[in-house]
Parts: structure tokens; C-alpha cells; sequence
């Protein structure tokens, strides 16, 4: 049996965190600003993406190695041809308990049905405001509402096993308004909402602390209207802390990167769609895997780097923030790495 690396500050590795598709059909401000991922930004090719076997392949390795999530994310994931097969080789992973993936929704409806078919247990949309106009100013003029919530109604028209998920960036000033119309939208429905603090991922979003709205304030804002409970964390570590309506019509959640991070029970590395693995968010460095899967590595000899990787693993990025920041220019790219 291969033993389980746990890394420098006694973290295990349980998720795998891959990005499938490095391009994407909106161009929201934070993340691939028109002006530098415009007409003549080069993306990578499909020969430079990992292809389905490589993929496969680290994911049972990885799997041997403790991983028992994997959530697929981009760019946008919905671009990558035939995900769903990629969905279904996946799901047939021993050890592999929970496959997700983050989307913009734009591209869901027309894909949902063959995703669920295929295993896929769970979606998560990326969904910022319920206001067309906003909207269409947040994706960077690229993206319709209607498309969006389109997607959300088949995808839980379908019924995945263990649901739907809508993930909000909020950000002062641009979308608070909004947060209240995305909890009485979705309050009732079964999907789950969860505010996230805006943070200074990758370089070109010009992030500053007074663009972040602590979600202890937006949480004081909406249990003044409905009032709120918090729930237990499902596991330590968990990214979400949980809130459930007093009143029983369900639950919200707020990821405060940034006033509380949640570096200690970090279990999560990353794989960017050319094969490099990054074990934290905020990486400037990390390891080309494909350049070992194409030179023709024995997987002894691949489990041997990843469990290297894991063991040397010192990030904390979150819980460091401000010490370390002005250090760094070079940190990976949100649309490059998938949050
Ligand atoms: P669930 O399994 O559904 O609970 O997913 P999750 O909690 O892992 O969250 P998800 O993948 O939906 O991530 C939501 C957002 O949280 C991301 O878009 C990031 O903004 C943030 N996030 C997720 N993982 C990390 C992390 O490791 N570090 C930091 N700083 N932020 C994270
Ligand atoms: N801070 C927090 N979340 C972000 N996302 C993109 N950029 C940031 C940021 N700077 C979110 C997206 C999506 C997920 C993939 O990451 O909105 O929900
Ligand atoms: Fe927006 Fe997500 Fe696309 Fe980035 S990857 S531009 S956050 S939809
Ligand atoms: Fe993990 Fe890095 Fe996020 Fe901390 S900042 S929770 S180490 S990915």
C-alpha cells in the first residue's frame, strides 16, 4: 500500500482541484479583464492541455494518495469537449467519493443531462447578481442572465446527488446590493448560496482590502431579515462556515478568506489544465507534471514526486496575507488555476 504523504504542517491530501479548460466564455473584470485576455491573448492549445488519459491517470494516483474529491473547474470546464466523458472515467475512480464542478452556468443546460449520466455528483454556479445589467458588466460584456439561470433550472431539474451549489464573489461597491436578492431567490429552492470574500488572487484584479465586505457583515444583513443559525462544520477545515434560516427554509454559507482563513485544514492541491501542480491558491511555483507523463514516468516514479510535492508543502498563504504580499507579483492566475 502507498503510504499518505501529510505535508509540513501535518495536512493531509484529500482534494484534487483540476482545471480542464484554461479559456472561458466570460470575461469578468476581477478574473480575465478584457483588456489583457482580449483578441490577441494566446491560450494554450489542446496539445498543451492534459488530455483525458493524463488526466485520468494523476487522478488515480492521486487517489491512492488520500484524494477523494475532485472537482473540475477552468476557465470554464463547460468548454472542453466531451467533458462528460472525462466526467464518467472519473466517476470510476476507486476511492473517489465526490466529483464536482465550479462553472459560470452559461453552457449548463445544454449540458447537464449527459454530466449527471455520467456521475457527476454535484454542480457549483458562479453567480454574482441577479441584475442583468450588472451582470452583464461583471462577465465583462459577455455572458446572459438568462443563460445562467437557465443552466441552474436544468441542472436542478435534473437532480444532482448531492445538489447545486451558486458561489457569489461580492465585492464593495459593485455587487452588495445584490446579496439580498440572491438569498431570497434561492431561499426555499434547495440550492445553497455562499458569499465569498473578494480576494487578492492572481495580479491583474488590482485587489484592495477596501473592495472586501466582511461576511460578518453581510451575515448581519440578512439574519436582520431572516433570521439565521450556524451550523456545525461538516469536516475540519471546511471552506463554508454554515448558516441555516431560523424559519427551515434552508441554508447559506460565507468563505471568509480573508478575515478568517482557513489555511490549517488546507487539504487541497491543484492542477492547472497544461499539468503543473500548485499546492495553494496563491502559488507562484509549482510542479510541470506533464513534462514527467510525456517523458514516460512509471507511475512509482509519479507517486514518488507527488508525494514529495505534498511533503514539502508549506502554504499558508491566507493566514500570512499582508506579510507576504508585497512580495509577490508572480502568483498564478485565477482563470489559469480555477479558485
Ligand atoms: P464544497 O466542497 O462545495 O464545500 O466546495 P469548496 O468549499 O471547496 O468551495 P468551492 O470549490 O466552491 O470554492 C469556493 C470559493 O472558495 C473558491 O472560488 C475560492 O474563492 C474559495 N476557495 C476555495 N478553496 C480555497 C482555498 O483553498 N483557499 C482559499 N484562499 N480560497 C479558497
Ligand atoms: N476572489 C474570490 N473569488 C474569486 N473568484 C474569481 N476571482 C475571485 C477573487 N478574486 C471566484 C469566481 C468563481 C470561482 C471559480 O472563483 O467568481 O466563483
Ligand atoms: Fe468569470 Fe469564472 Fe470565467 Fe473567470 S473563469 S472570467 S470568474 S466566469
Ligand atoms: Fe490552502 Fe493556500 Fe487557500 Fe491557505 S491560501 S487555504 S494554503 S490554498
Amino acid at each position: 500500500l502507498v503510504s499518505q504523504p501529510r505535508d509540513q504542517h501535518r495536512r493531509p491530501l484529500r482534494d484534487l482541484r483540476i482545471s480542464v479548460m484554461d479559456r472561458c466564455n466570460f470575461r469578468c473584470p476581477y478574473c480575465m479583464p478584457e483588456a489583457t485576455y482580449g483578441e490577441h491573448f494566446t491560450f494554450l492549445t489542446s496539445e498543451q492541455r492534459l488530455d483525458f488519459d493524463e488526466i485520468e491517470r494523476l487522478c488515480r494516483l492521486a487517489a491512492q494518495l488520500g484524494v477523494s474529491k475532485l472537482r473540475l473547474t477552468g476557465g470554464e470546464p463547460l468548454l472542453r469537449p466531451n467533458l462528460a466523458e472525462l466526467v464518467g472515467r472519473l466517476h470510476r475512480i476507486p476511492g473517489i467519493t465526490d466529483l464536482a464542478i465550479t462553472t459560470n452556468g452559461a453552457l449548463l443546460a445544454r449540458q447537464a443531462r449527459e454530466l449527471r449520466e455520467a456521475g457527476l455528483d454535484r454542480v457549483t454556479i458562479s453567480l454574482d447578481t441577479l441584475d442583468p445589467v450588472l451582470f452583464q458588466r461583471m462577465a465583462g460584456g459577455r455572458g446572459k442572465l438568462d443563460d445562467v439561470l437557465a443552466g441552474i433550472e436544468a441542472a436542478r431539474a435534473e437532480g444532482f446527488p448531492k445538489g447545486l451549489k451558486i458561489n457569489t464573489v461580492v465585492q464593495r461597491g459593485v455587487n452588495e446590493s445584490s446579496v439580498i436578492e440572491l438569498v431570497e431567490h434561492f431561499r426555499g429552492t434547495g440550492i445553497v448560496v455562499r458569499f465569498i470574500e473578494y480576494m487578492d488572487v492572481g495580479n491583474r484584479n488590482h485587489w484592495d482590502t477596501s473592495q472586501v465586505v466582511p461576511s460578518r457583515e453581510l451575515l448581519q444583513n440578512i439574519h436582520g431579515r431572516w433570521p439565521l443559525e450556524a451550523l456545525p462544520s461538516k469536516y475540519p477545515g471546511e471552506v463554508a462556515t454554515r448558516y441555516r434560516f431560523v424559519d427551515g427554509e434552508g441554508e447559506i454559507g460565507v468563505i471568509s478568506s480573508i478575515s478568517q482563513p482557513f489555511c490549517g485544514g488546507c487539504t487541497r492541491a491543484r492542477l492547472s489544465s497544461d499539468g503543473v501542480l500548485y499546492t495553494c491558491l496563491f502559488a507562484t511555483q509549482g510542479k510541470d507534471l506533464r513534462a514527467l507523463l510525456r517523458s514516460g514516468s512509471t507511475d512509482e516514479a509519479l507517486l514518488e514526486v507527488l508525494q514529495k510535492v505534498w511533503r514539502e508543502r508549506t502554504d499558508r498563504y491566507s493566514e500570512e496575507r499582508g506579510k507576504k504580499r508585497s512580495q509577490e507579483n508572480h502568483k498564478i492566475e485565477m482563470y489559469y488555476i480555477g479558485g
